[in-house]
């Protein structure tokens, strides 16, 4: 049972955004979850490409940007360039989901697509055999700091059944609330990669915190 940490630097201060990055760095962590806002699709605005640009220098580990923005294909090349590994577009986003899928790939940056609490997670059945990441958003996006969806649980075995009957080696990515209380269930149920955002940088010793939750 093997899963990667994902910290959520929009939960860090960003007045020391470079420090968090480096503290990513040197911990247990596998990736930096990055979320772009336009406040427009989500209703808050986060950073966009110069940021990510700015800390890309301070960082080895992959960069797992998340747009919450509407008409993600017009930014595809530009956040390749800025720096992201990974490049996750929202399913309620985009109205030629298999397109972006191929735009994202073509541009050198492993696919994810997210996917909202609401959306039912059979919809992904005819692309996911062609995506490297399924975000399931376990909190309506937009914040940080929310409370953790229960029916995320249900969701999981759902994408892990419809993953097995269509081949898909797609990881399954939990969003939105976690946490040193639901981690290890999660993990159980079939995650493979967990965001944390507040539970790391709104802890006393965010360090410690990523190192718990990696364990
Ligand atoms: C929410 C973002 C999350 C957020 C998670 O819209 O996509 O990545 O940073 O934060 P926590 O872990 O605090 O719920
Ligand atoms: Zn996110």
């Amino acid at each position: 049972m093997t899963h990667l940490l994902a910290p959520s630097l929009l939960s860090a201060d960003f007045a020391e955004l470079g420090k968090a990055v480096e503290l990513i760095e040197g911990s247990p962590a596998a990736w930096h979850h990055i979320d772009v806002m336009d406040g427009v699709f989500v209703p808050n605005i986060s950073f966009g490409l110069p940021v990510i640009k700015s800390i890309r220098r301070l960082a080895n580990k992959p960069f797992d940007v998340h747009l919450m923005i509407v008409e993600p294909d017009r930014y595809i090349p530009a956040f390749r360039e800025a720096g992201a590994d990974h490049l996750t577009v929202h399913y309620e986003a985009c109205p030629h989901l298999h397109r972006s899928i191929q735009a994202i790939k073509a541009s050198g940056m492993k696919a994810g697509v997210a996917i909202n609490p609401h959306t039912r997670v059979d919809l992904l059945e005819d692309v996911l055999a062609d995506v490297d990441i399924v975000c399931l958003m376990s909190v309506n996006p937009g914040f940080g700091g929310q409370r953790f969806i229960e029916r995320t649980y249900d969701r999981i075995a759902q994408l892990n059944e419809l993953r097995s009957r269509t081949g898909s080696k797609a990881l399954i990515e939990i969003d939105g609330g976690v946490g040193a209380e639901n981690a290890l269930k999660l993990v159980e149920a079939g995650a493979d990669v967990l965001v944390a955002g507040n539970s790391v940088f709104g802890a006393a010793d965010p360090a410690r915190a990523i190192a718990q939750l990696a364990k």
